[in-house]
């Protein structure tokens, strides 16, 4: 059933929005994790915006829900606990510091690797809080420990 209570063809079911929780909840709580049609996810809200994304961190499956939000250049990231990758909360991109080292005057500036964990879209309708799975076509690093072998949950929320 959708969010608006209307029944999906099943080949579009993977991707209808899910009820994840209140909005009071996850205002107060900040985060909250769930499963999304057979994917676990991790919804925030920072800075007065939802964020979702898969909650195995791109590079190892580190634990994402259990990570700092902290701002890098001026971007919200979530930083996995396990070896402090920083992930844009609103894009899923990697980001990292570089620096010149022919130039040992240069500071080191951020950069960015591109998306390398996939981002769900949060919608909000009647204080209920929804993902929509993300359906772009693209290979996402993240991918690897949300589906297959390395995927820790297998069941349907
Ligand atoms: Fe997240 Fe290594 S598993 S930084």
């Amino acid at each position: 059933m959708d969010a608006d209570g209307t029944q999906q063809a099943p080949e579009q079911q993977e991707y209808s929005s899910v009820c994840v929780g209140t909005e009071e909840d996850l205002k107060r709580r900040e985060r909250m994790t769930a499963v999304v049609h057979d994917r676990e996810v991790v919804i925030f809200y920072h800075g007065g915006e939802y964020h979702a994304m898969d909650i195995r961190c791109y590079h190892s499956g580190g634990p994402l829900h259990l990570g700092e939000i902290e701002d890098f250049d001026g971007r919200a990231c979530i930083v996995c606990p396990w070896h402090k990758y920083k992930i844009t909360l609103a894009t899923g991109e990697g980001l990292y510091q570089s620096i010149n080292p022919r130039d040992p005057a240069a500071k080191p500036k951020w950069c960015s690797k591109g998306v390398k964990q996939r981002i769900h879209t949060v919608t909000v309708d009647r204080g209920n809080v929804y993902v929509t799975l993300s359906k772009e076509p693209f290979k996402c690093d993240s991918d690897f420990y949300a589906t297959g072998d390395f995927k820790v949950i297998r069941s349907s929320s």
